[in-house]
């Protein structure tokens, strides 16, 4: 068996996010069991939001946590969703047409090496599951900085390496085999589920995101394990 490619040009993660887009929220939903909203919906606390702000959600996908910001109790003032995938973009907007939220929620094709938006323009960033995906961590970082207005604050889901022996070995043959196996049946896309658990392999540890974090200006960091430490939430405040 070949190992899975983890090369992350935009071409290529675009080309293959736009592949599975179709099938991406349902598979995102049954793989996760449905806790995939759970954390969502707790990034987007983490923001305590008062009602008016503006929020970037970068890699935004089919816009799940864009939805999730301008839902909240009380929502965020207006969402700007970026990502470089077109065709996941499309599923996003008909989402937000569905659910009337096309006037609050706006969706923009763009790289979050490169955000096409202006300096201090947002009051929050989110991020769910798209910051290893980023062929450049640190640019990305040094973005959201750019565009954040002073004591704006971040809140980034990843998936990360649980380290209890029981869950990893658990999470390992459960992420290794049964994901990329279900996720191949369903999308009939053979590398994107092979790439999923390979790129989080290949990811900085939450240790280490934390360092590329504070080296990019960000100050009260915090990484949060959720759900055994499947998952991190990273919050942080831009310095
Ligand atoms: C796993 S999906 C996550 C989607 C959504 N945030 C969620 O919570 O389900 C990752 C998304 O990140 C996007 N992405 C990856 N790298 C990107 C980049 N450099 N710039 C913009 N979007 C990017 C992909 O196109 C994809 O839609």
């Amino acid at each position: 068996m070949t190992a899975p490619d983890i090369s992350k040009s935009p071409d290529r993660i675009a080309g293959m996010f736009d592949a599975i887009a179709g099938n991406y929220d349902f598979l995102n939903h049954l793989l996760s069991a449905g806790i995939d909203k759970r954390w969502r919906k707790r990034a987007v606390r983490a923001l305590a939001l008062t009602g008016r702000e503006r929020v970037l959600d970068l890699c935004t996908g089919t816009a799940d946590l864009a939805i999730a910001a301008r839902s909240a109790t009380p929502p965020a003032r207006s969402v700007v969703g970026v990502d470089f995938a077109g065709e996941m973009l499309r599923i996003g907007l008909d989402k937000l047409r569905a659910a009337r939220l096309d006037p609050a929620i706006t969706l923009i094709r763009g790289d979050a090496a490169n955000i096409p938006i202006g300096n201090g323009a947002v009051d929050a960033i989110t991020i769910g599951f798209g910051i290893r995906n980023v062929q450049n961590t640190a640019a990305a970082c040094a973005e959201m900085r750019r565009t954040l207005a002073p004591g704006g604050r971040l809140a980034i889901l990843e998936f990360a390496i649980p380290t209890t022996p029981l869950v990893s070995s658990a999470y390992r043959f459960y992420f290794n085999r049964v994901l990329p196996a279900i996720g191949r049946l369903i999308s009939k896309h053979n590398a994107a589920y092979g790439y999923l658990p390979a790129s989080v392999g290949a990811f900085a540890s939450p240790d280490e995101f934390v360092k590329i974090l504070r080296h990019a200006g960000f100050v009260d960091i915090q990484a949060r394990p959720l759900t055994f430490g499947i998952v991190y939430l990273y919050t942080a405040t831009r310095g």
